[in-house]
């Protein structure tokens, strides 16, 4: 173990503050796999209902496996960064076919699951010694030793040597949870830090790491609410953020959209644009409305993006107004 570090304060600390949460109640290993695919990019209020909901409808890696894919993305609908519900439902088809991995090595190979997630299911769910650099250890580590620019492997090596051996599960969600809870981004709680009498970076924390760098491109897009018959035209999404999903027919390029179901600007309405974050980009699509001789389906039928959903809004918003 590493010389210095507090680590019996900030065992302490975590023994009075860790908010309980569902995944901490139990020790299945597929709970605790499915929690931690789930509170990747997410936050831990987000992810809870989530979680209960993907739980109860897969109480195992088997009820997974046997289901289509569909239907744990209808349940994914609105958690965002869908190809993780691709990885959870490939990994759990492979558990069923080979056994559920207890060792670090053997999750790692399992799809979809990086050296953190592989971690931290490894330290939780089977009290192996290796440690789970999420980003909020990363940040908690990187301000203790006054690092603007971390890198993985000093990370990870950081983060190897704390590890505790007799209870590495507890360990890596105590520091996730000092970084979530205390060690936040912007407002650093540093008086009430179990770290901070040895912490570098305090007189300074929001220093520390220095944002990374990252291009917020926008990303420009038309969405064509077609209204059948019955329903509304909705098309899979083949691949790009919402693969798997579904959703009225978006293309970026506006004319060929409408082109492909033989309308051009002057048969269609335009309803207005619809702005959407992206983890690394920001989304602009301009919404277009129009009638067809198709039988369109029930969007509730579907899983559909959040921006789908938000698309579809707008089109019936425009037509409660007529
Ligand atoms: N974020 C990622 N893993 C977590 C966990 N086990 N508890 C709380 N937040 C987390």
């Amino acid at each position: 173990m590493e010389e210095g570090f507090p680590s019996d304060r900030l065992r302490a600390w975590y023994r009075q503050n860790a908010r309980d949460l569902p995944w901490r109640r139990t020790q299945d290993p597929w709970a605790i796999l499915v929690a931690e695919v789930v509170l990747q990019q997410t936050r831990v209020e987000q992810a809870i209902p989530y979680f209960e909901r993907i739980l109860a409808r897969f109480p195992t890696p088997e009820t997974l496996a046997a289901a289509p894919l569909e239907e744990l993305l209808r349940l994914w609908q609105g958690l965002g960064y869908y190809r993780r519900a691709e990885h959870l439902w490939r990994a759990a088809g492979a558990i069923a076919r080979e056994g559920f991995p207890r060792t670090y090595a053997g999750l790692l190979r399992l799809p979809g699951l990086g050296p953190y997630t592989a971690g931290a299911v490894a330290s939780i769910a089977f009290g192996e010694p290796v440690p789970a650099v999420d980003g909020n250890v990363r940040r908690v580590l990187a301000r203790y030793h006054a690092r603007e620019r971390p890198g993985a492997a000093w990370l990870r090596d950081r983060a190897a040597a704390l590890v505790d051996p007799r209870d590495p599960g507890t360990w890596n969600q105590a520091l996730i949870e000092l970084g979530a809870t205390l060690c936040t981004p912007s407002r650093p709680a540093c008086r009430a830090c179990p770290l901070r009498r040895g912490c570098r970076g305090r007189d300074d924390p929001t220093r520390y790491p220095a944002p990374r760098r990252r291009r917020t491109r926008e990303w420009r897009l038309a969405a064509l609410v077609l209204l059948g018959r019955r329903g509304v035209v909705l098309e899979a999404r083949p691949r790009g953020p919402w693969a798997g999903l579904f959703g009225p027919p978006m293309d970026e390029d506006e004319g060929r959209l409408l082109a492909r179901f033989g309308l051009t600007p002057g048969t269609v309405r335009f309803l207005g644009e619809v702005r959407h974050p992206l983890s690394h980009r920001r989304v602009r699509v301009r919404v277009f409305l129009a009638g067809t001789e198709r039988d369109g389906e029930d969007p509730a039928a579907r899983p559909l993006s959040a921006l789908a959903r938000r698309v579809l809004a707008l089109a019936q918003e425009a037509l409660g107004e007529a």
